[in-house]
């Protein structure tokens, strides 16, 4: 492993790095505080390439490898969790799926205007009944010929209300338990499908989250991703890697938090003295320092792991578990260094917080990457 950036990876840093300064940081609290999601901000990051980031030039995407994701989903996250998990569910979960188990007709149709940003994807696995527990799938496609009937609800669904693409995991084959489960593409404009009320959440509060219904939706056979039957193996590959991405999403929410109480210590003065000259304060950020770094370092291990062509399952398990917990640690302490002014949302540490816990829940929560962990030393 290099830990040497390339020139290419540095000006990706980079570029999102002002992103999330110029278009990002303005008016995030307002879109928190009214749970606005971030549509100016989403064109301009899909205009930029960020939206389909690893994905073949040829299928409208830019060709960067997943440390280079990493890097831009630090950066966007700093500032505004809620964008960034706009960018990591469509990068990750929608573009990533499409373009490694697609066949070429789905690319053209649906992978190459998502990958370049023009509109937006969902990924729709979670239901009322089946979060942790995916395989006990009660949405059901039944095999009518030449195209499926979809009927079922899906939980929490990140996008739902502003995709245009939807990535649906339902049950065909009841009997067959997980290997009777099918991906499907299904429009937005399919008839029997309705987007349900928008959740009012704890944290990332700009992104839109809904509960999804479908009620005798035809989805066409030539919407199936991969062989019948292979829609469980096709959502457990995806999360791998989009672990990674919300992995890089708690390492900068934490790494936000730290930039913030870190230049807020200095500058804040207590019995005549910066906070930093505080021995107790500084213990507190050399510990956040040294969770945000160990974190970056499982997120970069999964990426390297991903792009040389190696397992990464594992890896990207422990960069989830690892980042999402060190976020969580690391944004209490940074509102608890701001003291009363933490409490107060423009200081930004509040919402930190509160995007913070989102991570130790989503894409499999702490308790699931354990598992996941668990197996694999076990198997
Ligand atoms: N790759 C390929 N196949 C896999 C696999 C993987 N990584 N993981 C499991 N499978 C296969 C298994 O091999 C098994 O097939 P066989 O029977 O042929 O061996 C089949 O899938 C079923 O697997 P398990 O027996 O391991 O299933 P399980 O019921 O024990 O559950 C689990 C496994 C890991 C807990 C899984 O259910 C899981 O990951 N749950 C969490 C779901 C999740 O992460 N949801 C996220 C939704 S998306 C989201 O949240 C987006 C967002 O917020 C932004
Ligand atoms: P449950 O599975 O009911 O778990 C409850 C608790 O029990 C958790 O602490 C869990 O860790 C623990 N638990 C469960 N089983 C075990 C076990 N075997 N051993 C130990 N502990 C266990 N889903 C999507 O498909 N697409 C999305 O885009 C999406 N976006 C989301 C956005 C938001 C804001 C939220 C809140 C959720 C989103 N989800 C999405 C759903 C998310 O993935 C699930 O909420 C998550 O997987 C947990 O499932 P659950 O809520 O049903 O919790």
């Amino acid at each position: 492993m290099n830990f040497d950036f390339t020139e290419e990876q540095l000006m990706i840093r980079q570029a999102a790095r002002n992103f999330a300064q110029n278009d990002l940081k303005p008016g995030v609290i307002e879109r928190d505080e009214h749970q606005t999601f971030p549509t100016e901000q989403m064109k301009k990051l899909g205009e930029l390439g960020f939206l389909g980031m690893m994905v073949a030039p040829q299928y409208g995407g830019g060709g960067m490898d997943t440390t280079s994701y990493v890097l831009a989903m630090e950066e966007l996250s700093k500032v505004d969790a809620s964008a960034s998990v706009v960018v990591s569910v469509n990068n990750s979960l929608v573009c990533y799926g499409l373009e490694k188990y697609g066949n070429e007709e789905q690319k053209q149709k649906y992978l190459l205007p998502l990958a370049k940003g023009e509109v937006i994807g969902a990924f729709c696995l979670s239901e009322p009944e089946a979060g942790s527990d995916a395989t006990s799938q009660h949405t059901t496609a039944v095999d009518m010929g030449d195209y499926y009937l979809l009927n079922g609800v899906k939980n929490w669904i990140t996008n739902g209300n502003s995709a245009s693409t939807y990535i649906v995991i339902a049950q065909t084959h009841p009997e067959k338990g997980s290997k009777g489960i099918n991906a499907l593409i299904v429009e937005r404009s399919m008839e029997g499908f309705a987007v349900g009320a928008k959740e009012n959440k704890m944290g990332i509060r700009g992104s839109d989250t809904h509960s999804l219904m479908f009620t005798d939706v035809k989805v066409p056979k030539a919407n199936r991703i991969g062989e019948d039957g292979f829609g469980f193996p096709f959502a457990m590959k995806v999360l791998e890697g989009g672990r990674i991405g919300i992995a890089a999403q708690a390492l900068g929410i934490a790494s936000g938090a730290y930039e913030l109480a870190l230049n807020y210590s200095k500058e804040r003065k207590t019995f005549g003295k910066p906070l930093s000259d505080h021995q107790a304060i500084q213990f507190k950020l050399a510990d956040m320092a040294t969770e945000i770094e160990a974190a970056r370092l499982l997120c970069l291990r999964a990426a390297w792991l991903k792009d040389n062509g190696q397992p990464y399952g594992a890896a990207s398990a422990m960069a989830k578990l690892f980042a999402s917990e060190a976020a969580m640690k690391v944004a209490v302490e940074a509102v608890q260094i701001h003291g009363g002014y933490g409490f107060i949302k423009e200081y930004h540490v509040e919402r930190l917080m509160r995007d913070a816990k989102i991570t130790q829940i989503y894409e499999g929560t702490s308790e699931i990457q354990k598992i996941v962990i668990s197996r694999d030393l076990l198997k």
